[in-house]
């Protein structure tokens, strides 16, 4: 009976975390949840954004589902963002953030952005002398190296995936070092060497590079051309939200947070949405597919596929929150999803 542990956090959090339990507890009921606190309201009542009791619940349960927390928006002692703080004292070292065509008449896009998520400008290294600051961007070729091997094991993952569902005429696995090297000759330049070296490895999978700003183009313009990218920090964070808007928005975009052991978060990509929070009409379809990947993660993949179709039923039944252009609850989406898994 695996345990998962739900952090709800801020905001929609709130709304959206409970909602994919609904959905868990439905495809596998003999999971067991346990709850704990985290974020900025925890950090008022309690003096810790993330006490030690959740990250004792998040080190001992099977995986965790988190929500979103607020930041405050300038520096608060003693304040630390809880995922940057998860991510960093269980070495979640790897961000997978998935993007596929959710909607008709949305282009073709099915790609992984697998995103290193310990260092890069995220390396909490940042100091400021009078008027000028400076933030440290490390680069490592342990952590380039291992950000690498998890994106070509994915891409021979999802090769498999697509053989196996048939799709004969899908593309070759290839995966794209996104870098700035022309600029950040040393870091950047590491990275990428780093990365080529471990494509030697894989001599299955097509390895292509391409600089971040033209990433950025290419995958609005033409994102057929993409299957996983690997990238820095920053990059990651930034490109998955501009993959994530061709395909309707935020709210319905899942991510993964995996280590070399066995502690996993899963998260939707979305913050804490303070303007629409506490009104019911958050998209919870971005939890609900991170819920997803948990199940495959916990070993339950057959529950995984039985979700992303009951979600993909809902979709095409029009059951769409506001940010999709409908007008449903998220109470609505859930129901559609939970009668999506009966069909
Ligand atoms: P956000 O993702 O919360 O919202 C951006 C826009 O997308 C807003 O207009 C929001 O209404 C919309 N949106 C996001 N999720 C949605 C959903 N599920 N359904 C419908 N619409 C949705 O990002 P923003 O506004 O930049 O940040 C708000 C707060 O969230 C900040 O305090 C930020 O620090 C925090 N944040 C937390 C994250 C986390 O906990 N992992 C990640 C990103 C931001
Ligand atoms: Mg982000």
């Amino acid at each position: 009976m695996p345990l998962i542990c739900l952090i709800p956090g801020d905001g929609i959090g709130r709304e959206v975390v409970p909602a994919a339990a609904q959905v868990l507890a439905a495809v596998q009921p003999d999971l067991r949840f346990v709850e704990a606190d985290a974020g900025w309201d925890c950090f008022q009542r309690s003096g810790s954004a993330l006490p030690d009791a959740t990250r004792a619940a998040v080190g001992s349960a099977d995986a965790t589902l988190f929500g979103a927390t607020q930041s405050p928006s300038g520096p608060v002692a003693g304040y630390a963002s809880p995922i940057l703080a998860l991510r960093r004292s269980f070495d979640l070292y790897a961000n997978l953030r998935p993007v596929n065509t959710l909607l008709p008449g949305q282009p073709k896009v099915d790609l992984l952005i697998v995103r290193e998520n310990t260092e890069g400008l995220y390396s909490g290294r940042e100091h400021r002398e009078g008027d000028t600051a400076i933030a440290e961007r490390v680069i490592t070729r342990p952590a380039s190296e291992r950000i690498a091997r998890v994106a070509f094991e994915q891409a021979r993952l999802r090769a498999q995936a697509r053989l196996a569902a048939g799709e004969a005429s899908s593309p070759s696995a290839t995966v794209t070092i996104v870098h700035k090297a022309n600029v950040l000759k040393l870091s950047d330049g590491l990275f990428r060497e780093t990365c080529l070296g471990v494509a030697a490895e894989y001599p299955d999978i097509r390895v292509k590079e391409m600089l971040v700003d033209a990433a950025a183009m290419w995958l609005v313009k033409e994102p057929a051309r993409f299957d996983v990218l690997v990238t820095t920090n920053l990059f990651g964070d930034i490109l998955s939200d501009l993959a994530a808007g061709l395909v309707g928005g935020l709210g319905a975009a899942p991510s993964a947070n995996v280590g070399a052991g066995p502690v996993a978060v899963f998260e939707p990509v979305h913050g804490s949405a303070p303007d629409i929070a506490g009104r019911g009409i958050a998209n919870p379809l971005g939890a609900v597919l991170s819920a997803a990947l948990l199940l495959e993660h916990i070993g339950r993949g057959a529950a995984a596929r039985r979700v992303r179709r009951a979600v993909t039923r809902s979709l095409a039944g029009g059951t769409l929150t506001p940010d999709l252009g409908g007008a449903a609850t998220t109470g609505q989406v859930v129901a559609a999803v939970l009668q999506g898994l009966e069909d």
